[in-house]
């Protein structure tokens, strides 16, 4: 997650009696980190569950918890927040004020509030599987959805009253993920963008493979960061541990000959492909039905070559940007040069790998753009977000110049 995202904007988390209020003191944290202005609103239930001057103290500003408090001007307090605000954020939400927003009932200093907003929300309902489950509550998640409110679908999994089930509150940092989303400006708004990310795996028996150290996460930030920007996008990968985006298509796979034909099969329906993935030169010419035994001191393994993708693909383009990578240990400017016109690429995005800030695993990189038109631009050391966000912004300029 990129710091910064949400620099000046005044964002209201209103805090609703569960069990997982607690949670949402980590929410506020992390929108602070990000740069954010934020006030609080309770209801008087989660006074319960935590008092407001963790709030108060942690956010620096008086919480609202009443609509008739007896301090500076509160009777206009839920009004004046309402205006002011950018986004507004209901963690935990639950089943009652749900209920009580969806039907614009304002009986307390929250609802009467919600009643006043005019920004994005982002709601996470949050409570026990059978209530979230019951058909009134997913009534009012459909009208609050239709409204036009973001819902965060709560986690699946072992819930404080010890049910089995869906109503967690989710991971507070997925939770400030979709409020980054919220509030990203949609320019990439109706492009379709197919991305490949990670490594291939090259079976030589059931249990051996040739693969390489691709981490998949610069394939992983461009898919979220052009998903946050409005993207319709179709993310190929191969083997890694990434967490998913959300809202992105992800297609598995393995072998190159695999990502061959996922990859080919997107491409004409596709605005923008972006080729990260370090695809595997070779593969074994022959994969054993068996594992192989220990003989001879020596073993031969022989190989045949993967088809180029991108070549393919450079050769098939019709009106598609396309974008591929080049990691190099060496002489990146010739290399990135010859695989920009050899595969028939609108930009490559080179980068050296081995050194710590830059490459395989590590979340920051070190990347030069080249042209086609032989410019190139080099990036300083960033967050791979950040760098997917140079990346989509020089791949829309572009576009809108051709
Ligand atoms: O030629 P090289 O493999 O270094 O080129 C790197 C770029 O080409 C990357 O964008 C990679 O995804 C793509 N590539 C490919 N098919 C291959 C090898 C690489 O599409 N067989």
């Amino acid at each position: 997650m990129l710091d910064n995202n949400l620099k000046d904007k005044t964002i209201v988390l209103c805090v609703c009696a569960g069990i997982a209020a607690y949670k949402s003191v980590e929410v506020l944290r992390l929108l602070q980190k990000q740069g954010a202005r934020v006030r609080v609103i309770m209801t008087q239930g989660v006074k319960e569950f935590i008092g407001s001057l963790t709030f108060q103290v942690l956010s620096g500003n008086p919480v609202f918890t009443t609509l008739f408090d007896k301090g500076e001007d509160s009777s206009i307090r839920h009004i004046e927040w309402a205006e002011e605000a950018d986004l507004v954020v209901i963690a935990p939400a639950t089943a009652n004020i749900i209920g009580k927003i969806a039907n614009g009932i304002a009986d307390d200093a929250l609802s009467t509030f919600m009643l006043a907003v005019k920004c994005p929300v982002v709601v996470c309902p949050s409570m026990n599987t059978y209530m979230y489950e019951n058909r009134a509550v997913q009534r009012n998640i459909d009208i609050l959805e239709g409204d036009g409110f973001t819902i965060v679908e709560p986690g699946t999994g072992e819930l404080a009253c010890g049910v089995t089930g869906a109503g967690r509150f989710p991971e507070p940092r997925f939770v400030v993920d979709r409020i980054i989303n919220c509030l990203s400006p949609k320019d990439l708004l109706g492009k379709k963008v197919l991305i490949t990310a990670g490594p291939t795996r090259e079976a030589i028996d059931p249990v051996r493979y040739i693969s390489n150290h691709s981490s998949g996460k610069m394939g992983y930030a461009i898919a979220k960061i052009a998903e946050f920007r409005g993207a319709d996008v179709t993310l190929i990968s191969g083997p890694v541990h990434v967490e998913s985006p959300l809202n992105v298509t992800i297609i598995p796979v393995l072998s190159a000959l695999e990502m061959r034909d996922a990859f080919l099969s997107g491409l004409d329906d596709t605005d923008i492909a972006i080729k990260v993935a370090a695809v595997a030169d070779y593969r074994a010419k022959q994969t054993a039905d068996h594992k192989i035994k220990k003989n001879d001191d020596q073993m031969i393994i022989e190989l045949e070559k993967n088809p180029d993708i991108l070549k393919e693909a450079g050769m098939k383009k019709k009106h598609q940007f396309l974008v591929g990578f080049a990691a190099e240990t060496r002489d990146l400017v010739e290399n990135a040069r010859k695989k920009l016109d050899a595969k028939n690429l609108d930009m490559i995005v080179g980068n050296l790998v081995g050194d710590p800030s830059s490459g395989f695993g590590t979340e920051s990189n070190t990347v030069t753009l080249f042209y086609r038109d032989g410019k190139k631009e080099s990036l300083e050391s960033m967050d791979k977000e950040q760098v997917a966000h140079v990346l989509l912004d020089r791949i829309m300029a572009r576009i809108r110049e051709r």
